[in-house]
Parts: C-alpha cells; sequence; structure tokens
C-alpha cells in the first residue's frame, strides 16, 4: 500500500503524549502538516479556526478534548476533585462555544457528558472519558462505511456526481459521507467521476476535496460555484451528492453555503439530490429548517484572497457559512440506518 492509499485522518489522539492531534485543514493542499493540541483552548482554537472542519470530524475533536481536560487536571496534579470536575465542565462550555451549526458537535458532547456525569467520582474518570471519545471516532468511521454501502445502490454502474465543500474523509473520523458514498461504489465495481464545486469563500472544495478525491486517484474535475447550472444544464450528472452539518426533523438541511442553490438547480433539471449523513447529524429538536442556527463566519474570510486583499474595506460583506435546503428539494437522506425517501420521518 502507498502512502496515498492510506486513510486519511482529521483527527486522532495519541496515547503516548496524550494529545490530539489534527491535521491542518488550512495548509492544505500545499503542505500536510499535523498540530498537537495539549489543552482544551488550543482544541477550541483549532475548531474555530478551522484547522479542524466538518461536522462529524469536528464532534470527535471537541470529544477528545473533554478526554483531554480530565487527563490535564492530572498532568497540573490537581487534587481537589472538585476543582477537577469545574474544569471539565469549563472545557464543555468552551467547546460548545465554537461552532453553532454543526450539530454533531453539541451530539458528541452530550455523550461526553453522558459519560462523565455517570462517572464523576469514578476514579476511573479519565480513562472513561477517553475511551468513550475512542467509541465516538470508531463509530463514526463504522457508519460512514454503513452508509457508503447504502449510497451506492443508488448510484448508476456508470456516475458522474457533482459534490460541494468537503464531506470527505477529512470531514470525518474517515472514509467520509458524501464522498465516503463514492469510495464505497467504486468499491462495489462502479465506475465513478466526479465534479468538485470550488466552495467559497474557503474553497473546501477547491482545496481539500479535488485533493482528497486526485490523493485517492478518483477522477476529479473542480469547477467554480457559479458553474453548477451550465454543468447540469450542458452535461449528464448521475446525482448531486453532499454532507450535511444539521438535519432537522423534517428533512430540511443545513450544510455548507450554496447548497441551497445547487438543490435549486438540480430540482430544475431533475437531477437527484442526495444528502449524505450520519445519524449524529440529525437534530430531533429542530422541527425544521428554521430552527437552525445558521453561522455567520469573519468578514476576512471574503476581503482577502490567499493573503491578498481584493474587496475594499468601504464594501459590507455578508459572510453565512451555511445555507438550508428544503426538505422537498432533496431525493433522498442516506444514514447508516438506511436511505430515506420525503416525506422524511426520523426516529431517535
Ligand atoms: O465550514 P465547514 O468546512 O466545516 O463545512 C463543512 C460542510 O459543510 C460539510 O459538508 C459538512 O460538515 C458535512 S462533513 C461530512
Amino acid at each position: 500500500m502507498n502512502d496515498n492509499n492510506k486513510m486519511l485522518q482529521a483527527v486522532a489522539w495519541d496515547d503516548e503524549t496524550q494529545a490530539v492531534i489534527l491535521l491542518d485543514q488550512r495548509a492544505l493542499p500545499d503542505t500536510e502538516k499535523y498540530i498537537a493540541c495539549q489543552s482544551v483552548e488550543q482544541v477550541a482554537n483549532c475548531i474555530e479556526n478551522m484547522t479542524v472542519r466538518g461536522a462529524p470530524a469536528i464532534g470527535i475533536t471537541a470529544a477528545y478534548g473533554i478526554a483531554l481536560a480530565a487527563l490535564n487536571s492530572d498532568r497540573l496534579e490537581i487534587t481537589d476533585n472538585n476543582y477537577k470536575l469545574k474544569i471539565i465542565n469549563q472545557a464543555f462550555e468552551r467547546l460548545a462555544k465554537t461552532r453553532p451549526t454543526a450539530v454533531n458537535l453539541f451530539t458528541a458532547l452530550e455523550r461526553m457528558r453522558a459519560c462523565f456525569e455517570n462517572n464523576k467520582e469514578n476514579l476511573k474518570l479519565n480513562n472513561l472519558l477517553l475511551e468513550e471519545a475512542k467509541i465516538i471516532h470508531d463509530e463514526d468511521i463504522a457508519n460512514n462505511k454503513r452508509m457508503g454501502e447504502f449510497g451506492a445502490k443508488l448510484l448508476p454502474d456508470d456516475a458522474v456526481i457533482l459534490t460541494h465543500c468537503n464531506a470527505g474523509a477529512i470531514a470525518t473520523g474517515g472514509h467520509g459521507t458524501a464522498l465516503g458514498v463514492l469510495r464505497s461504489a467504486r468499491e462495489a465495481g462502479k465506475k465513478i467521476k466526479v465534479y468538485a464545486d470550488e466552495t467559497r469563500p474557503l474553497f473546501q472544495g477547491a482545496r481539500l476535496t479535488a485533493w482528497e478525491l486526485a490523493r485517492d486517484n478518483f477522477d476529479v474535475t473542480l469547477i467554480t460555484d457559479s458553474m453548477a447550472g451550465a454543468l447540469m444544464k450542458s452535461k449528464k450528472i448521475s446525482a448531486v451528492i453532499v454532507g450535511a452539518d444539521r438535519i432537522a426533523k423534517n428533512g430540511d438541511t443545513a450544510n455548507k453555503i450554496g447548497t441551497y442553490g445547487l438543490s435549486v438547480i438540480a430540482k430544475a433539471h431533475g437531477v437527484p439530490f442526495y444528502i449524505a449523513a450520519p445519524f449524529t447529524t440529525l437534530d430531533f429538536k429542530a422541527e425544521s429548517g428554521a430552527d437552525i442556527p445558521i453561522e455567520e463566519r469573519s468578514e476576512s474570510e471574503m476581503r482577502i484572497l490567499v493573503n491578498n486583499q481584493h474587496v475594499p474595506d468601504s464594501v459590507k460583506v455578508w459572510n453565512p457559512a451555511f445555507d438550508v435546503t428544503p426538505s422537498e428539494n432533496i431525493t433522498a437522506i442516506i444514514t447508516e440506518r438506511g436511505v430515506f425517501f420525503p416525506p422524511f420521518k426520523f426516529e431517535n
């Protein structure tokens, strides 16, 4: 197996140094470098500045962040258990404030919270929290593979796919959601050609998806976001497949800004529009897309292009990171529990 075939990992736990290791996705595709986080603040910063990004990868990173908080209190030789519990509680609060839309962050923190509450007085609390984070990580990879098998069956033997942002191995524990479906389809013997949207303003499609797919020897072609309409009009596209940051109970789906527009174009051209996401992306508290908070990010992400300012300071900038695709534009939602078709009804 050559290096290119090794499964890409956005997040890992290093037992030896007791650190969360993150692939620095801001440096891709130029440089493949890793950052070792040994404090909760460092983990939180890496989620905020998108060293690590993609809803499932954010959740897994935060889970390791909680384990890190517990282990660090021993490293700092804190002997007062109440003080240690306070530090862990502060870690929950800090990590929950990093990114608002990706619900996997909160799903993972809730699981870690349950483990924490059940074992507060247990002398093995540190190990139990670390074990729980590792389970969340392993489950995500297994879910992606399962989802991939379900999704692969929806694709023709010779498929041409359009995807947006990066819902690949590096946005998850491994394998990927939307790109995981493509990997599984190829493993099942299907021929897959992919068009990747650039995905402005941070170019996750160009920098991450095109790189990840090319590294995995996929036939991938890059387009700018504004070319998607012409592409669906002029070429035979088998399906659009994207990931999700949060899915409401009625199927309305928040994903990277630009996804909604793609769904409208796909509908206009009769192209199936698939969401691939694990159940950890479902928000059973959100009745519809109106209940999903949309993150707005720094203006500088739009003003500055590869370190060169190309927008005058005097121009106003609106930079929502996500949009909501209404369920009526979605052909199916692919999960590890099977493929759901409208009208969407999910049970926890
Ligand atoms: O802002 P990002 O890069 O974290 O946005 C990521 C996306 O929108 C992905 O499509 C989504 O998180 C699904 S990742 C499997």
